[in-house]
């Protein structure tokens, strides 16, 4: 891969969206080549099924549909959009990712997670360079995501239980590989954006 792949992740609310185009700001402000872009959707088709994914009943979909809708979502933003920005040697920071499958969908069944590797393995093909996963106390973000007045509140209905499961998720699934940096996300959004920056800088050799 010419360019980099980042991408960003954390509970609902961690405030990875934030994050995501403060770093865009400051990467093109040093005049590097930045492409930022989020999942699901990110492109047309898979914005259609994205649609499909965060709206509608909390139960409208079996797990492994939900699997799969994903990676259909995935495959077509990988094909269209990160690949070819990638391999332009853009910096790609892309708002979620397998991981988040392998959190939210994955859940704590071992099968289910493994399916998602393979998928990954097969039809993805590409593993994030360097992932931030933001890490949140899941009462404040869980606030701050119902006082938003969306209609994309499919895995938030999914409550406070839920996140606090994903919050231990995400944490254990830090400390598997190098490439993931836990930030700490209770903080302000400069504080937090300069402990992205200070790594991000060590990672892509920018001197300040
Ligand atoms: P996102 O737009 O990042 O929401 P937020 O800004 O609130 O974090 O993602 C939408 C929802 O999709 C989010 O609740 C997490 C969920 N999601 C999964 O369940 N699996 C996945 O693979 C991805 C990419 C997202």
């Amino acid at each position: 891969m010419i360019g980099k792949f980042i991408t960003l992740e954390g509970i609902d609310g961690s405030g990875k969206t934030t994050q995501g185009l403060l770093l865009e700001k400051k990467l093109l402000s040093v005049g590097r080549k930045v492409f930022l872009t989020r999942e699901p959707g990110g492109v047309s088709g898979a914005e259609e099924i994205r649609e499909l994914l965060v709206k509608g009943k909390k139960d409208r979909w079996s797990n492994i549909t939900e699997v799969l809708l994903f990676f259909a979502s995935r495959r077509h933003h990988l094909e269209k959009v990160l690949l070819p920005a990638i391999n332009s040697g853009k910096i790609v920071i892309c708002d979620r990712f397998t991981d988040s499958t392998i959190i939210y969908q994955g859940r704590e069944d071992k099968e289910l997670v493994e399916l998602i590797n393979q998928l990954n393995d097969t039809v993805i093909g590409i593993i994030p360079d360097l992932t931030f996963i933001i890490d949140i106390n899941p009462e404040i973000s869980l606030k701050r995501c119902m006082k938003r007045n969306s209609n994309e509140i499919r895995f938030e209905k999914l409550g406070l239980n839920f996140q606090k499961k994903a919050q231990k998720g995400y944490i254990s699934l830090s400390q598997k590989e190098k490439r993931y940096q836990l930030i700490d996300g209770n903080n302000k959004e400069e504080i937090v954006h300069n402990l992205i920056w200070e790594k991000v800088c060590k990672f892509l050799n920018i001197l300040e």
